[in-house]
């Protein structure tokens, strides 16, 4: 079962029309939440984060965030899984002309959940492999926009070669993953890139952040270079569906001897308590 504009219908009887504008021109804000013990994690922070991206680009949010929780709450009842991840899109929905500008109209709201495949500890425990790529991405990825055609590029080009993720930099600092959000560990201290119009907020890079704090661990939010992170004693990505990942090769060199570290041992137990809390 999936959600489309008010109702609850299988999945293959889902349709819009070509005039949509999220077809039409990628004109729309998603969210991806994750479920767990049947628990929606952090709903408002999700919530709050989609309406900051709505208000961005001037779509009105169709429900509150109590109609928000009912919606998510009873298309989770059609499923068995445990734990899911939830994709929400609304699109600026459906004009009668192709024209950039835009009136005002009714928005498409789409919304489906899947299984959540996570990883058991032990498998992380090999660490995982990345490649670098130059930021070609515009100045508001803040927004969490249906318009992911770099981000799919890159994706894709991991897919191919065969790593876990594309990590991102622009004037020679690190500032995301196609897909995650990235931190290093140098001396003790936890770098991430901060927030603002260069990578997305995620919701998991702040409990990324509250756990790194739970474990004593100093944060700086400052942006590192590339001969940081080649340099950095433990590399981490972190997004809704993959929790927190040790990155333990980048273009082929060795991080930390190609070891998983202590840092990333404790963060990801204390976030593992945080789902579970
Ligand atoms: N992506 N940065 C980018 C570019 C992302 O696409 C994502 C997540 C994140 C992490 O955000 P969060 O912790 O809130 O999931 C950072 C989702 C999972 C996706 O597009 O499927």
């Amino acid at each position: 079962m999936v959600f489309l504009n008010g109702k609850f219908i299988e999945k293959n009887q889902a349709h819009i029309s070509v005039m949509d504008r999220g077809f039409l021109f990628g004109d729309g804000v998603y969210e991806v939440i994750p479920v767990y013990n049947n628990k929606i994690f952090r709903l408002n922070a999700h919530l709050l984060r989609l309406q900051t991206g709505l208000d961005s680009v001037k779509i009105k949010n169709p429900y509150n965030l109590k109609e928000w929780g009912d919606i998510l709450s009873k298309l989770l009842g059609f499923y068995n899984n445990q734990e899911q991840s939830i994709y929400l899109q609304i699109s600026r929905g459906v004009s009668n002309k192709r024209k950039h500008s835009f009136s005002n109209l009714t928005p498409t709201v789409y919304i489906e959940s899947n299984p959540l495949l996570t990883k058991t500890k032990q498998a992380f425990k090999a660490g995982f492999s990345a490649i670098t790529q130059p930021d070609i991405r515009w100045h508001r990825c803040d927004i969490k926009s249906i318009s992911l055609l770099a981000n799919v590029m890159y994706s894709q080009q991991a897919k191919e070669k065969n790593v876990e993720e594309v990590i991102l930099y622009r004037d020679n600092q690190v500032t995301e993953g196609a897909t995650s959000n990235v931190f290093i560990i140098k001396d003790g201290t936890l770098f991430t890139h901060p927030t603002g119009v260069h990578i997305l907020s995620g919701i998991t890079r702040d409990l990324v952040l509250e756990s790194a704090r739970a474990c004593h661990i100093p944060i700086k939010k400052v942006s590192f270079s590339m001969d940081e992170l080649n340099a950095a004693d433990e590399l981490w990505i972190s997004s809704s569906t993959r929790e927190i990942m040790p990155i333990t090769q980048v273009d082929g060199k060795l991080i930390n001897r190609g070891n998983i570290g202590n840092a990333w041992s404790c963060v990801y137990s204390y976030y593992q308590s945080l789902k579970n809390a």
